[in-house]
């Protein structure tokens, strides 16, 4: 189907489309989503179909409020609870226990739902007026880079969704920290806009599961969040030394560099947080450009420097 795609902020356009069983572009603090109803297998159907995503790769499901969890999760280890207590809202997903009403299609026949409460004023208000939650993925073409704002989200998929909800750019710009559980311990399985630090500071020391095949997240494919250009990551200076006769797009944190045709600094103030939330846009932003090449700094690995050093290094690889 081929529909003109509307762009706005009116959150109950966006709620009529989705009881009609449509799918729409969704705001939320980490990045924007393909949301649609996600206890309808149809309608998830047309979510991987609009990205052409594989069907094992499973969705999150967005919720309105954490009192809904148990609606769709069971046997929630005591830890789990926890930890979303005190990050609901905000950028931390579970993989918990899911209850039948699930349809297989949301998790790629796992036995686990990934489920989160995003941070976003517009999208709880939708998520309110709402009595599904929201199965909704990264709303970019699988493989390409995660929008984080309404014009992403335009930019690539108009003419295949009805309406874009828009809130304005993603304050957190990385996506959401996936965490699993083995009885009733914590297990990392995708770094993002929560910390490691701050999972540990409820959790005590926990297990980082992140591999380019993970079983666990078949998502997590090494090739996510690429540019369509050649994309290095090292230490930036060595790098512009390697590719002097090139025309090169620079990324990092806080340094000015001589001899990059362009350079994007994520943080002036050296801030890792507003690196994370400039991150996305502008890889987008070279990737565009005129540059031939684009060369990543190493992020200091604290704070959000892990997920942003994760997302370059994913960007970076072949397949
Ligand atoms: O911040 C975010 O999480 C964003 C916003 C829109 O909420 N969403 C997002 O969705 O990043 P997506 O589909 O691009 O990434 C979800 C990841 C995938 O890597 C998928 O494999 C993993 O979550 N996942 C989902 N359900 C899972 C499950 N039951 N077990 C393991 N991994 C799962
Ligand atoms: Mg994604």
């Amino acid at each position: 189907m081929n529909y003109t795609t509307q762009t706005g902020p009116d959150t109950l356009i966006a709620a009529n489309f989705l009881k009609l069983g449509e799918v729409v572009g969704i705001p939320t603090e980490t990045v924007y989503g393909l949301a649609g109803n996600g206890l309808d297998k149809d309608t998830v159907l047309k979510i991987f179909n609009a990205k052409n995503r594989p069907h094992f790769d499973p969705l999150i499901l967005h919720l309105g409020s954490i009192d809904r969890l148990t609606e769709y999760t069971r046997n929630i280890p005591p830890i789990a609870l926890q930890l979303a207590e005190k990050f609901w809202p905000g950028p931390l997903t579970l993989l918990l226990p899911k209850k039948d009403i699930v349809p297989d299609l949301v998790t790629s026949g796992l036995d686990t739902v990934a489920v989160r409460v995003p941070n976003h004023p517009l999208a709880l208000q939708l998520l309110a007026l709402l009595d599904f939650p929201l199965a909704a993925p990264s709303a970019n073409p699988f493989g390409y880079i995660s929008p984080t704002t309404a014009q992403h989200v335009y930019a690539q998929l108009q003419g295949k969704i009805p309406y874009i909800l828009d809130g304005g750019p993603c304050g957190i710009g990385v996506e959401s920290t996936i965490v699993g559980f083995e009885n009733n311990n914590a297990i990392v399985y995708r770094l993002g806009g929560i910390s490691v630090e701050d999972i540990e500071a409820i959790t005590g020391p926990v297990q980082v599961q992140i591999s380019s095949s993970n079983p666990t997240a078949p998502g997590m494919l090494k090739s996510h969040y690429a540019p369509k250009k050649p994309l290095i990551v090292g230490e930036v200076n060595t790098l512009l030394n390697m590719f002097a006769d090139r025309k090169t797009g620079v990324i990092n944190l806080d340094k000015k560099v001589g001899g990059a045709t362009e350079q994007i600094q994520l943080s002036p103030t050296g801030d890792l947080n507003e690196a994370a939330k400039n991150l996305f846009a502008a890889m987008r932003h070279l990737d565009a450009s005129d540059v031939d090449i684009i060369l990543a700094d190493i992020f200091p690995e604290t704070g959000l420097g892990r997920a942003i050093n994760d997302r370059l290094k994913r960007a970076a690889a072949e397949e």
